[in-house]
């Protein structure tokens, strides 16, 4: 979304006159109304005060290419091609669009709302406009698909990370890379291979969802939070959160290159939610306890038939009587 310096100045939530608006912005009372009236049309409520002005009523977290770009100078601007979108239909689809024709090291899509917004194993994923993250980067990789194994899981570490960044700890990683927080999911990643390239190199789009403010959806099927809900008091803004992100993708990208998942194999075991719980996997047919993950991300179950690897799908929690 490009930034709006008519919503900068009603974003104090205080009672603004048409006069001063007009002034602040160099153009005329007429004017001022007409930009009221097309912010309204995208779903922002502003309040008009007969004879006092203009009040701003939804609670904004706009995002805002410039103050994300601006927090990754001196981490990672130089590798990270950032557009902010206020709609489309996936961002893991508009970075496919744009990888050929995208010069940097890792171009990143964000938007406002997404139309058609895809989750794992094909389920869908609420995306209304202007409460979450919706994010995906582009990653190239060296080392062929061999070299992809754990990927997913480092992703999660990287927001997890992100997040201690902003101060908050506390979230949790469920196998294979859902984000969780008091045993609610409240993100997911969905890794899409595009690939291979010349010399080994593998293209891959990582897209990203965090439910950020959202504190009602009709349309999700699992027990759900948000960063809003779960932490309330942190007082969210999606352009440090989307920074955060990215800094840390970054980062991680840059360790996973160099020593593969073998590098963040504890960090995500400490993340695991699942560990030491009865679980059950492979649709039900396989039941055990978490045991982590081995080596290569593949989740463990201690099984009485001894120690069984996980390698694809789902994994849930064994309801016990
Ligand atoms: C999951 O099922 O847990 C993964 C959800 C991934 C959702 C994100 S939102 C941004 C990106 N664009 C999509 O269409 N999906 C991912």
């Amino acid at each position: 979304m490009k930034p709006n310096p008519l919503l900068d100045l009603l974003s104090d939530h205080r009672i603004h006159s048409g006069e001063s608006l007009a002034k602040q912005l160099g153009v005329s009372r007429t004017a001022v109304w007409k930009q009221i009236r097309k912010v309204e049309a995208e779903g922002i409520e502003i309040k008009t005060i007969r004879g006092q002005g203009y009040q701003l009523v939804t609670a904004l977290d706009l995002l805002d290419r410039q103050k994300i770009v601006a927090k990754l100078v001196g981490a990672c601007s130089d590798e990270v091609d950032v557009v902010v979108l206020k709609e489309v239909d996936s961002t893991n689809a508009e970075v496919a669009r744009r990888l050929s024709g995208s010069e940097a090291a890792m171009p990143v899509v964000l938007a406002d709302a997404q139309t058609e917004g895809r989750g794992r194993r094909g389920r869908n994923w609420s995306s209304p406009k202007g409460q979450n993250l919706y994010m995906s980067m582009g990653l190239t990789l060296r080392g062929g698909f061999e070299g992809l194994s754990g990927l997913s899981l480092v992703l999660g570490v990287a927001v997890v990370r992100a997040l201690g960044a902003l101060g908050v700890t506390g979230a949790g990683l469920k196998w294979p890379n859902d984000l969780y927080a008091g045993g609610k999911k409240f993100g997911g990643i969905l890794v899409e291979i595009q690939g291979e390239l010349q010399e080994g190199q593998v293209q891959v789009i990582a897209g990203l969802g965090i439910n950020v403010h959202m504190t009602a959806a009709d349309d999700v099927d699992q027990p759900w939070t948000s960063l809003a809900k779960h932490w309330p008091d942190h007082g969210w803004v999606r352009n440090d959160l989307a920074a955060s992100v990215i800094v840390e993708v970054a980062k991680v990208m840059e360790q996973f290159q160099r020593g593969g998942f073998s590098e963040f194999r504890d960090e995500w075991q400490r993340r695991d939610i699942f560990h030491g719980q009865p679980l059950a996997a492979k649709d039900g047919a396989l039941a055990g306890i978490g045991a982590g993950v081995d080596a290569g991300g593949n989740y463990l179950l201690d099984t009485d038939d001894g120690q069984l690897s996980v390698m694809a799908g789902d994994i849930s929690l064994r309801v016990t009587e």
